[in-house]
């Protein structure tokens, strides 16, 4: 059996969408869930948040950011083509109630994944206060879709490109320091950024959730590459996550262990880029 991709287009620099028909994945998706996919025999697993799913037409959409050889490869391939595998939906579904006011942050090419947070949230009855950041305005991602789902929407870029020029906790600070009640806050974007929302919103102790792009190999609890420590608690992120208390995460160890195949990485990447061109180096 193979996944058809039915859309893939690059929506900013480096960041793609990619739709695939999955009917399995998608009757039972969820919001906060993601999908591990193989594109051929000699490809590895990746795993990617489910960004928008429709069970009726019985697809999932993604949107990855290329870092390396699989997301690369994947970047390069077309509406027609198929992938070899694609398992989900995985992980647990994030806890959508009515909270109150809800803070939702999105940094980079995680504004994706909050969106059906988002989405999902406001129809339970929340206030959502979105903040979208990347590094430029041109890499800003669903502004448009994430202003749909909010009461309010916030966007920041490093450069002062648009909106606040800075970074989405600067926002989160501004809103906790100006005594707006809030009673969720979601961080989803890279761990430097988990960490420092994770920092602000400890002293206002609001209950703060985020999700952890630890490395994984299966998606199913068997191998341990995805470990987190957690409330000095050890847990797997595929299966008992990949949400968690962001107060309780230890973000140290998720980065050093994000970090530890690099040279593999780079080798991987440098060979695919080498065979794409035909060189013999
Ligand atoms: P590589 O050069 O192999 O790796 C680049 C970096 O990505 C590594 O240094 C490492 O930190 C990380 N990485 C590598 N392999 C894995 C792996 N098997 N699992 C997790 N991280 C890895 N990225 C997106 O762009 N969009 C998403 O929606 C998204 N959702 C994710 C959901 C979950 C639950 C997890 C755990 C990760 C998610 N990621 C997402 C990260 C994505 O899986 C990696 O960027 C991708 O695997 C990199 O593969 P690569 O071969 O292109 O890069
Ligand atoms: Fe193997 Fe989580 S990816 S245990
Ligand atoms: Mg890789």
């Amino acid at each position: 059996m193979s996944f058809s991709i039915l859309e893939k287009q690059e929506l900013v620099p480096t960041i793609h969408l990619m739709t695939v028909r999955a009917p399995a994945v998608a009757k039972k998706a969820q919001p906060g869930q993601f999908i591990m996919l193989r594109i051929d025999e000699r490809g590895e697993r990746v795993p990617l948040t489910i960004a928008d799913f429709d069970r009726e037409k019985g697809t999932i959409t993604m949107i990855f950011q290329v870092l390396g050889k699989t997301t690369m490869h994947l970047s390069m391939l077309k509406a027609g083509d198929d992938l070899l595998d694609f398992i989900g939906p995985l992980g647990n579904p994030a806890h959508i109630e009515n909270a109150g006011t809800v803070i939702l942050i999105g940094g980079g090419v995680g504004v994706a994944p909050v969106f059906p947070q988002a989405r999902a949230l406001k129809s339970a009855g929340n206030k959502i206060i979105s903040i979208i950041g990347a590094r430029n305005a041109g890499l800003l991602l669903w502004e448009d879709r994430m202003r749909e789902v909010s009461d309010e929407l916030h966007i920041t870029t490093d450069d002062g490109t648009k909106g606040h020029h800075g970074f989405v906790t600067d926002i989160v600070k501004k809103i906790l320091e100006q005594g707006t009640k809030v009673d969720r806050v979601i961080a989803i974007g890279p761990p430097v950024m988990m960490r420092a929302v994770a920092g602000i919103t400890r002293p206002f102790n609001v209950r703060t959730i985020v999700s952890l792009n630890s490395i994984m190999v299966d998606g199913t609890g068997m191998c341990g590459a995805c470990r987190v420590l957690v409330g000095n608690e050890t847990k797997f992120a595929c299966v008992d996550g990949p949400e968690f208390d962001a107060h309780l995460v230890d973000f140290t160890l998720l980065m050093s262990r994000l970090a530890i195949y690099q040279p593999e990485e780079k080798e991987a990447l440098e060979k695919y880029t080498c065979d794409r061109k035909g060189c013999s180096c």
